[in-house]
């Protein structure tokens, strides 16, 4: 099987653990502060805050900004759920917002409609989260320019997009950023993320609320978590992130291959890169025109590693039906039903590509992949 995502862990990542497990100090240390540094500086923000995870992270920013009880947060429909979860853990409210149909990341149109109608109802909406879904930048400029407008905080969910960029400008810097470094994500450390941002107060206050609300050791300040990530997740990310820029090339090149490869067949609705994005394809993800499951299996049948994100979007999810939402978001619930990830991770090999191409063009008739567009 050709799996969707690999991690690729070298003797340098080994080395480096050893290392800090040979050095005694193996919670939050030395480590996370130089992997803070280097983080901070190849994305090009003044300030970096580790974490335990992506999940933390969003919730930590969240916390930090002071979004909580009574607060309306917009987010996306079509993503992981803890970009949504990490609204409702700080007592906020997640309002869904439907997708563009071309890079599945919200619409800045539709945020603008809605940030006009739960203002006119009185509602107290604070922020904007939207997310850089698989690995293509959300419309970032547009969504921060309705944000100084309407006055709303931007959190930026760029757990899956590590280097991507706008017009030179890398995903995470534009407002307050998080990412993930999950084992499937561009880079990881295991479980761990990372807060971005250039507001000195921000940093603290996240740097508190990760470690227990202190600043001074066992002087409790505010409430806080445990949040905190690792000397050890930290010296694997160092050793990770001097690889990201060759990884992400990789992605690129192979993504490039597989839209060559497919973009004629008429089943298949490769991915876009609009114009002064760089996609770091977390995902290479298409559209099936036909029936998704079927093809799916197909697939896997045949040793490709699909995958589905995702199947149901997260206002439809059932948490959140109980919480007693009902909202239609047609966008965000048609790619649901069509989409589906090839692998395109930069442990691929030529065959592996090949076999990929080999396997999508021979999806036929049987299951429902023949028609046109
Ligand atoms: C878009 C998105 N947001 C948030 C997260 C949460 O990150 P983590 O799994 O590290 O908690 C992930 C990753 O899993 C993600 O893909």
């Amino acid at each position: 099987m050709i799996p969707i995502a690999r991690p690729i862990i070298s003797e340098e990542e080994k080395q480096a653990v050893l290392a800090v497990l040979e050095s005694g100090q193996l919670a939050q240390g030395e480590k996370v502060a130089e992997f803070e540094r280097e983080f901070a500086a190849f994305c090009g923000a003044r300030y970096a805050v580790a974490t335990s995870s992506g999940t933390t992270a969003l919730h930590t920013a969240l916390l930090a900004h002071g979004i909580g009880p009574g607060d309306e947060v917009i987010t996306t429909p079509f993503t992981f759920i803890a970009s949504a979860n990490a609204i409702l853990f700080t007592g906020a409210r997640p309002v869904f917002v439907d997708i563009e149909p071309e890079t599945f990341n919200i619409d800045p149109n539709r945020v603008e409609e809605a940030v006009r109608e739960r203002k006119k109802k009185g509602a107290r909406l604070r922020a904007i989260l939207p997310v850089h879904l698989f690995g293509h930048p959300c419309d970032i400029e547009a969504i921060m320019e309705i944000a100084r407008r309407y006055d709303l905080l931007v959190i930026e969910d760029a757990c899956q997009a590590h280097g991507a960029s706008v017009n030179g400008k890398k995903v995470g810097t534009f407002a307050t950023g998080c990412f993930s470094f999950y084992p499937t994500k561009n880079i990881t450390t295991g479980e761990g993320g990372i807060i971005l941002t250039d507001d000195e107060k921000v940093a603290e206050k996240a740097r508190m609320i990760r470690d227990h609300g202190m600043r001074k050791r066992y002087y409790h300040e505010i409430l806080g978590f445990n949040f905190r990530m690792t000397d050890i997740q930290a010296a694997i990310g160092l050793a990770q992130l001097k690889k990201l820029p060759q990884w992400n090339e990789r992605r690129i090149r192979n993504a490039a291959y597989l839209t060559e490869r497919l973009r004629h067949l008429p089943f298949v609705v490769p991915p876009v890169v609009k114009k002064g994005c760089v996609h770091v394809f977390h995902q290479y993800t298409i559209r099936i025109k036909g029936d998704r499951d079927k093809a799916a299996e197909w697939l896997r049948a045949r040793g490709i590693g699909v995958s589905i994100y995702y199947p149901l979007p997260v206002h439809q999810q059932p948490v959140y039906r109980d919480l007693g939402y009902k909202d239609v978001l047609p966008e965000a619930e048609r790619a649901s039903r069509e989409v589906l990830s090839l692998p395109v991770h930069p442990a691929l090999s030529p065959e592996d590509l090949e076999a990929i191409v080999e396997a999508v063009a021979s999806l036929g008739e049987e299951i429902g992949c023949s028609g046109s567009r």
